[in-house]
C-alpha cells in the first residue's frame, strides 16, 4: 500500500482539479520564475503530473519521471505526452523508488536539474520513526550539493474550516529559508507567516511535515496552499537551489 500515491490518489486528484486549480497556477508561476537550469529534468514524485503544468516541461529537451505507484507512469504520458510531442521532447518514465536510489540516480542524470515533486512532505508517512524522517531528509538535500535542484513540499497540513465553494488562497507571500537552528516558533514570527496561516483558517492542530530544513539558509521559498479537499488543506513550500 503506498501512503502517498495508488488510485486512490489519483481519482482525488482527478475530481478536484477544478478546486486546485489556483494553486496549479501558483507552482506554474514559481516555476516560469526559474531561470532554466539545464536541458533535462529529472521529476522525483511525479505521479501523473496532476499539479505539473506541460507549459513548463515543454521548455526541457528531455524529462525523466520517477515515482513508486504503478499507475504513475502511464498516467503521466497520457496527460503530459501530446504537449511533449509538440515540444519534441523526450519523456522517458521510470516506476522505481528515487528516493533510497538518489545516488545512482545523481550519477546517471549528471546534467539534469532536479525537481521534488510534493515527495519530499510524503517521507513522513513511509516512516514512523520522526528522527529517521529528519535523518532522510538531511541525507537527500546533502547529496544535492553542487546541484541545481528544486522542491515542492507539505510544510504542514490539517483542517480547515469547510468551505463547498473553492476557496480563496490566501495571498502570495515569500520568504527566505532561516538558519536551520532557528527553532519553529522564531519561524512562525517570520514576516507574513502570520497572516498567511491565519488566512487559511485552520482549525486545531496542524501536521508537520518535518521539512522546515529542506532549502539551504537564504533560499527563496514560495508559501502556497493547496484546498486538498473542502475540509483539509496543505500548506506547500516551494523553492530553487542554484548553483
Ligand atoms: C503527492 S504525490 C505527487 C503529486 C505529483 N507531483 C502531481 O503533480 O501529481 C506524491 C508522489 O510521490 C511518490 N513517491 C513517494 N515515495 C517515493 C519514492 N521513494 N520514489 C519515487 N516516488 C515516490 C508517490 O507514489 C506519489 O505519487
Amino acid at each position: 500500500m503506498n501512503p502517498s500515491g495508488g488510485l486512490v490518489w489519483h481519482w482525488h486528484a482527478w475530481r478536484h482539479q477544478h478546486a486546485w486549480q489556483e494553486s496549479i497556477n501558483q507552482i506554474g508561476q514559481w516555476l516560469e520564475e526559474i531561470p532554466t537550469p539545464s536541458k533535462e529534468l529529472v521529476l522525483i514524485g511525479a505521479s501523473a503530473g496532476w499539479m505539473m503544468p506541460s507549459a513548463w516541461l515543454q521548455r526541457f529537451e528531455k524529462v525523466t519521471t520517477f515515482d513508486i505507484d504503478l499507475f504513475a507512469a502511464a498516467l503521466f504520458r497520457r496527460r503530459h505526452g501530446p504537449a511533449l510531442k509538440v515540444s519534441c521532447t523526450q519523456l522517458i518514465c521510470h516506476t522505481s523508488d528515487a528516493l533510497t536510489h538518489l545516488q545512482p540516480l545523481l550519477r546517471a542524470h549528471n546534467r539534469a536539474a532536479i525537481l521534488f515533486d510534493n515527495v519530499l512532505g510524503q517521507i513522513r508517512f513511509h516512516h514512523t520513526s520522526i528522527d529517521e524522517v529528519s535523518h532522510r531528509i538531511e541525507a537527500i538535500t546533502q547529496s544535492l550539493r553542487g546541484r541545481s535542484w528544486g522542491s515542492v513540499h507539505d510544510a504542514y497540513s490539517g483542517k480547515v474550516v469547510p468551505s463547498p465553494a473553492p476557496r480563496s488562497l490566501p495571498l502570495k507571500l515569500k520568504t527566505l529559508q532561516t538558519p536551520h537552528d532557528v527553532s519553529d516558533n522564531a519561524r512562525m514570527k517570520a514576516p507574513g507567516i502570520a497572516e498567511f496561516c491565519k488566512q487559511l483558517q485552520p482549525q486545531g492542530e496542524w501536521l508537520d511535515h518535518l521539512t522546515a530544513n529542506v532549502f539551504p539558509e537564504g533560499t527563496p521559498i514560495h508559501h502556497i496552499a493547496w484546498p486538498y479537499s473542502t475540509h483539509y488543506c496543505h500548506w506547500l513550500q516551494a523553492g530553487w537551489v542554484t548553483v
